[in-house]
């Protein structure tokens, strides 16, 4: 059944969110992209297959990606862009502007994602900004709403205060809903409890790092994958995130690899292909706010 499911992946798979709007399982990422080679990298990933492009506020490439989005011929109903309100002085009004900021700067009608892109600030901040998010939701700024790095303890956390703003402003539904969280996610960081914590109220999940930035390709669980399915070690670690029901985002501005790392179509992880790669470790790449407390 699984193995059914999983042959039939293809660039255009997609996955729906609590909002009812779908998500291009297969983003590009533009962390470190500068701002004037953006535009053109994101177009290759479009003639490449891409649909979804992975930005934030604190990338400052909004809005080479937006004009991108713009100048392309593919409609904007099949592209998926994301932003992020940026950790540093998380609160309701900064959260509210940073919406305004992002619509602005990209040049779009609508922004398909918007995460709070990291926890910190406390639990006053972390409430404000999350009610801006939704605020926004409801006057279609953005289509779906989201949060990255949040550990579980925050998730936890943010469930009672989804309840508290029900309550404040009238009603079920008033609070919001996670549609995404984004973590690195790779072999190396399965965030299994995160993953768990997830699946159970239909949150999708997204992997940032995907490619653990490059620095795992000699890997003794990854190499006799390598030579096993004669695919690069990208490759296997994108079809890996895939397979898991993630959303990876592979970062280029290489045009040859960013056509590779779109090349996970023609091949297939098998069961004992995944179990190689269970891998019982925390190893991360890049930082990991989830583990702050939460008074941060
Ligand atoms: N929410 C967060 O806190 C957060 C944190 C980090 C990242 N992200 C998001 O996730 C995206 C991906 O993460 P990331 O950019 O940090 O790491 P990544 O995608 O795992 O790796 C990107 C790095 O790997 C290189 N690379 C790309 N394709 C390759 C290939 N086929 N073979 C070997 N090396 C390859 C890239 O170099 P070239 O560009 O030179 O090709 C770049 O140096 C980001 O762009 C961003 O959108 C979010």
């Amino acid at each position: 059944m699984l193995r059914k499911a999983m042959s039939k992946l293809t660039i255009n798979s997609t996955l729906r969110m609590n909002s009812g709007y779908e998500i291009p399982m297969l983003g590009y990422g533009v962390y470190k992209t500068p701002a004037n080679v953006c535009e053109d990298v994101v177009t290759k990933a479009f003639e490449a297959g891409y649909r979804h492009v992975d930005s934030a506020a604190g990338y400052r490439n909004e809005e080479p990606c937006g004009a991108a989005i713009k100048k392309s011929s593919i409609p904007r109903s099949q592209i998926f862009f994301t932003s992020k309100v940026p950790p540093m002085q998380l609160s309701y009004d900064s959260a509210s502007a940073q919406v305004d900021a992002s619509l602005k700067l990209s040049g779009l009608d609508y922004i398909d994602l918007m995460l709070l892109h990291a926890p910190y600030g406390g639990r006053e901040a972390r409430k404000g900004a999350w009610k801006a998010l939704v605020e926004a939701q409801e006057a279609g700024k953005v289509r779906s709403i989201g949060v990255s790095n949040y550990g579980v303890a925050h998730l936890d956390e943010m469930e009672v205060y989804i309840k508290e703003l029900e309550k404040e402003r009238g009603g079920e539904g008033k609070g919001g809903k996670i549609d995404v969280g984004q973590w690195e996610v790779h072999p190396w960081m399965p965030r299994r409890d995160i993953a768990e914590w997830c699946k159970k109220r239909g949150v999708v999940v997204e992997a940032f790092c995907p490619i653990v930035r490059g620095k795992r390709m000699d890997d003794p669980a990854l190499v006799p994958l390598i030579k096993k399915h004669r695919k690069t070690g990208a490759q296997i670690l994108i079809r890996w995130s895939l397979q898991k029901g993630f959303v990876p985002l592979p970062k280029s501005e290489t045009p040859s690899r960013i056509v590779e790392n779109a090349g996970v179509y023609d091949f297939e992880l098998d069961t004992e292909d995944m179990k190689a790669l269970e891998l019982d470790v925390y190893e991360p790449c890049a930082w990991d706010p989830t583990v702050a407390a939460l008074e941060d």
